[in-house]
């Protein structure tokens, strides 16, 4: 397994939320399988960059691409790059101590953050920008982050979804979860939760269509006290402009009606209605996108590696966002990996997979050359246990460390073999 950054899990330590350490717990299934004699870990090695696609080939009979969906979708809208405008997929990875995006700054100092779209990253952001900060103290946030949570000013946050409340991507768990936090009023208006035709015959048919609705309706009888932090959800919203001189004051929404398609899904059309919402910081949550693998077949519209139940071509494989887009859960990875394996054991069986030129100590050999400092599985031990001895001073899980050179410098120590005792019995 190799991974470009000097940590391995991807997003499941940058981009979870902090404050969901259960989540985090598959990484202890991840690592069962870094016990493997088979396995090989190699971190702070890009594909692409220290390897090319055809060396990987020469040294393995297949190589499956599982790199996610790394950057942002854009709204192509007027003032989306003024300053204090922002991705979110930036400001996860910043609050989650991505070391590309360790020294980014969040101005928090306004009082009223925007985020475009209703998905569950959305949630997370909004969480993560009103909870208590004594309690994601306790969490494995990033320091900087931290510190800047605890300066910020932000008391109100308002989600724009562009469809109605039938059709919020966010989960069920999710939103119902948002009740819990403390000091937090979740705003929602009554009249935003009338429901078009088709929008009510989902809500009758789809138990989770019917349960969001009711769980709307509870957030919109509660009446919100004054002196409290705000979440607050709208719906058939979409920003045509963001507004401001040098940097972000408001968002131009427009009203927008929902519209049954022949497909029979609700779609969003402008309505022509303005309003300007003030706000200090705009966030748009619609969606992240996968980016081209060099000598790897791309679809530019779709932002995936084209593939047939994970197929690519001779012994090319892709599984997880770069293979379906960028959307579900952990779990859903798991079904969607084991249908490429699935394909890559039929494939070997068949004998379609050639076998490799070259073999692991030549690989270690060209890796030594081009990487030197990559980290390797007694590295990232290393790391962990640094991590994890400067979390329990604090009773935190961990404190991530965020600089990229400081993880390599830790990582070049392969770390004590009772470290690797932890994980391979000796
Ligand atoms: C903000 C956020 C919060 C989430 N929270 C939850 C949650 O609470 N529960 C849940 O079930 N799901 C959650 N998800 C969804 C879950 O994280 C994803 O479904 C899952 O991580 C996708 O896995 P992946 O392997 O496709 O991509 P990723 O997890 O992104 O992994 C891709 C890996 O490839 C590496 N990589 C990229 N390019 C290269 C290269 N050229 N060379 C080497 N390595 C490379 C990256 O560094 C990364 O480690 C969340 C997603 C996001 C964005
Ligand atoms: N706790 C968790 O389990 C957890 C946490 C975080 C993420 N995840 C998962 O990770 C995946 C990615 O989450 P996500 O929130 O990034 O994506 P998502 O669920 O696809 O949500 C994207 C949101 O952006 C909106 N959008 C897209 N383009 C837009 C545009 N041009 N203008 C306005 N709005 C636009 C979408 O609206 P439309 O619906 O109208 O397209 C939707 O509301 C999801 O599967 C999610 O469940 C899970």
């Amino acid at each position: 397994m190799f991974d470009r950054l000097p940590t391995p899990f991807g997003l499941v330590r940058a981009g979870v939320a902090p404050d969901h350490p259960g989540t985090k717990t598959v990484t202890e299934s991840f690592e069962r399988s870094f016990r493997r004699d088979a396995f090989g870990l190699h971190l702070d090695v890009a594909i692409g960059r220290d390897l090319t696609h055809a060396e990987l080939l020469d040294h393995h009979h297949a190589v499956i691409y599982a790199v996610g969906a790394s950057t942002d979708r854009r709204l192509g809208i007027p003032g989306e790059d003024l300053p204090g405008s922002h991705a979110a997929t930036e400001f996860v990875a910043w609050y989650n101590g991505h070391p590309d995006y360790a020294d980014r700054t969040f101005d928090l100092s306004g009082t009223t953050a925007v985020i475009v779209g209703n998905g569950n990253v959305a949630i997370d952001v909004a969480r993560i920008l009103t909870m208590d900060v004594d309690e994601l103290a306790r969490t494995d946030i990033a320091d900087h982050a931290l510190d800047a949570l605890r300066r910020s000013r932000i008391r109100e946050v308002v989600l724009l979804g562009r469809r109605g409340p039938a059709q919020a991507a966010y989960s069920n768990p999710e939103f119902l979860a948002l009740a819990d936090l403390h000091g937090v009023d979740i705003v929602v208006d009554d009249a935003e939760l009338e429901l078009d035709p088709a929008s009510a015959r989902a809500a009758a048919a789809d138990p989770a269509v019917g349960l969001r609705m009711r769980l709307a309706h509870e957030y919109a009888q509660a009446a919100p006290q004054p002196g409290r932090k705000r979440i607050v959800f709208r719906y058939l919203t979409s920003p045509t402009e963001l507004l401001g001189d040098d940097r972000v004051s408001g968002v131009r929404l427009v009203r927008n009606e929902p519209i049954e398609a022949e497909d029979g899904s609700v779609v969003a059309r402008p309505t022509g209605e303005h309003e300007d919402l003030p706000a200090q910081l705009v966030l748009r949550s619609i969606g992240y996108r996968g980016v081209p693998m060099p000598d790897v077949p791309f679809d530019e519209r779709r932002g995936v590696i084209p593939n047939t139940a994970g197929r690519v071509e001779d012994g090319v494989y892709v599984t997880g966002w770069i293979k379906r887009g960028p959307s579900g859960v952990i779990g859903t990875n798991k079904a969607c990996a084991k249908e490429t394996v699935a394909a890559l054991l039929a494939d070997f069986d068949a004998g379609k997979l050639t076998t490799p030129a070259q073999g692991r100590r030549d690989l270690a050999r060209l890796l030594a050359s081009r990487r030197p400092s990559r980290v390797d599985l007694r590295g990232w031990l290393a790391i962990d246990d640094a991590e994890r001895a400067a979390g329990r001073a604090h009773g935190r899980p961990r404190v991530k460390i965020t600089d990229r050179a400081r993880l390599v410098e830790i990582g070049a120590r392969r770390g004590p073999a009772r470290l690797l005792r932890r994980l391979i019995p000796m």
